[in-house]
């Protein structure tokens, strides 16, 4: 018989990747297998994780591995391996260490798992994606980066709060790299269908605007010996469960641009469909001056972070 529930590797069992595994399960996604270096970690979580199925009643077969082949057949892959910041550090720092970590990962699922939907969360998360799609060779639709859906989340989080209106009916989207030069777009954010900028006042929102672009820093400076991993793993599911459910849904995500935008061949922040084949379309904005020079700046900060990755021998 093939198999009829749907199989999602989550690679790396740290925080990010545990906490993917239990909202994937909990969800009823399908099947999970939690793959990392540290078996016993990998193991442990996913017997645990299993073993709450028969209280939270969910049916998902959770797994726990240090073994690529175990991955073959996932529709789905994300990839978490790989350090967290400390405070003080910007994801960039992460550059070195993470990309051979990426490299190694990305081999053992073109290797086993060759028809799978990649989802890259480590970071710094443009570069990450650049590299998974350079030793993959997977096609762009099938190699995609989670960013815009978090700092989506975080912006619309901050203006639920300051509106005081529940955060289903807050509508917004964030383009760019993940990192500080991301562009939140207040033009785009709706609360109930009314534009933001009707219903808060310009300096409240550029408060939320620079509070969106130090997010992942705020949760770090807060931990201090790691960084976010609840609205990560979260996002990353959310970008899952549109490509196993093919939802069609439109979603900020991290796509190698093939021209939009005026640019190639570098991961960027931008607005796409995503559904069963994986990124299906990007959504071009039509933007104003302020929003263009502030997502071009941002195309600059990723070219580099990708000029000093190639200097790296990863
Ligand atoms: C953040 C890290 C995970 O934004 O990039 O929280």
């Amino acid at each position: 018989m093939t198999h009829v529930r749907k199989k999602i590797s989550v690679i790396g069992a740290g925080f990010v990747g545990s906490t993917c595994a239990h909202w994937l399960a909990a969800k009823e996604l399908g099947d999970v297998v939690l793959l990392d270096v540290n078996e016993g970690a990998a193991q442990g979580k996913a017997l645990d994780l299993y073993e709450a199925s028969p209280v939270e009643l969910f049916d998902a077969r959770v797994t726990g591995t240090k073994d690529y082949k175990d991955t073959a057949g996932s529709d789905v892959v994300i990839i978490t391996a790989g350090i967290p910041r400390k405070p003080g550090m910007s994801r960039d720092d992460l550059l070195a260490t993470n990309s051979k970590i990426m490299k190694e990962v990305c081999e053992g699922i073109k290797k086993f798992a060759p028809e799978s939907i990649v989802i890259v969360v480590s970071n710094p998360l443009d570069a990450m994606a650049f590299v998974a799609k350079q030793v993959t060779g997977f096609p762009r639709e099938r190699v995609i980066g989670m960013a815009g859906v978090l700092d989506t989340a975080r912006f619309k989080t901050f203006v639920s709060e300051a509106v005081n209106v529940s955060v289903k009916d807050i509508h917004a989207i964030v383009l760019g790299g993940h990192g500080d030069t991301m562009v939140p777009m207040p033009r785009h954010c709706s609360v109930g269908g009314v534009p933001l900028q009707e219903m808060l006042p310009k300096e409240k929102i550029d408060q939320i605007v620079q509070r969106t672009r130090q997010g992942g820093a705020e949760i770090v400076n807060l931990l201090k010996t790691g960084s976010a991993f609840y609205s990560p793993s979260a996002s990353a599911v959310q970008m899952a469960e549109a490509i196993l459910k093919d939802q069609k849904r439109i979603l900020p995500c991290a796509v190698e641009l093939q021209g939009e935008y005026d640019v190639k061949n570098l991961f960027v922040g931008v607005l796409c469909k995503l559904g069963g084949k994986g990124m299906e379309e990007v959504i071009q904005l039509k933007l104003n001056a302020e929003e263009k020079a502030g997502l071009d700046n941002s195309i600059k900060a990723v070219e580099e972070l990708v000029s000093a990755l190639k200097k790296i021998q990863y």
